[in-house]
């Protein structure tokens, strides 16, 4: 059965309302390993081989975060810096990398409603433009890249029933991987 990592990097889950909601929706699911970041290095003492080892033995990758200034969160960007290495994350001559072929979600969770994110919104682009880093990244690294999950008004207009509904899909979808 593939195996789903869903690496989360929210500063403190034990506070998070949204990406707390969505990391319980899946947590018993037997196919997927819920690696909370923050929790794992408080110090932000990346330990990299343990960290290539858990992407390795993986065949779908989930990372989850709160939107923090149309950007991941720091522990996450340092995460990167330091896992996605040249000659195993990616490569430059054409060869496979380590992760080549797996499939990427993207999940992120974002203050504002989802009319904020448009040319004609508040934020003036959309997610995916904001968040381009995170495909581009994906990319080089040859993931195989799925569609983003969004889950939008998290600081307002975001009703418990929209929660609900958005832990059932997330919750259906990382469920979906395992087939
Ligand atoms: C430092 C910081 C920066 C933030 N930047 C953004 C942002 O750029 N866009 C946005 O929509 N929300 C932004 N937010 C709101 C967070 O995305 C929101 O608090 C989070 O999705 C809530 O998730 P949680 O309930 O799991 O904590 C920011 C919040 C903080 C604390």
């Amino acid at each position: 059965m593939p195996k789903v990592l869903l690496v989360v990097g929210h500063p403190d889950l034990s506070r998070s309302k949204a990406n707390k909601a969505l990391v319980d929706a899946v947590r018993e699911l037997a196919h997927v390993t819920v690696h909370d970041l923050y929790a794992t290095y408080p110090d932000f003492r990346i330990d990299v081989d343990a960290e290539q080892a858990l992407l390795a033995e993986h065949d779908v990758v989930v990372f989850q975060h709160p939107v923090f200034w149309y950007n991941t969160t720091p522990l996450f960007k340092q995460w990167q810096d330091s896992v996605l290495t040249l000659g195993w994350a990616f490569t430059m001559d054409g060869s496979a990398s380590r992760l080549a072929g797996k499939k990427a979600v993207v999940a992120v969770t974002a203050g504002v409603p989802a009319d904020h994110y448009t040319p004609e919104g508040s934020n003036q682009a959309t997610i995916e433009t904001l968040l381009s880093n995170w495909h581009a990244t994906l990319r080089l690294c040859q993931f195989d890249i799925q569609p983003m999950v969004k889950l939008y008004g998290t600081a307002f207009g975001l009703s418990g029933e929209d929660l609900a509904a958005a832990a059932k899909q997330y919750n259906e979808l990382l469920a979906s991987f395992a087939a």
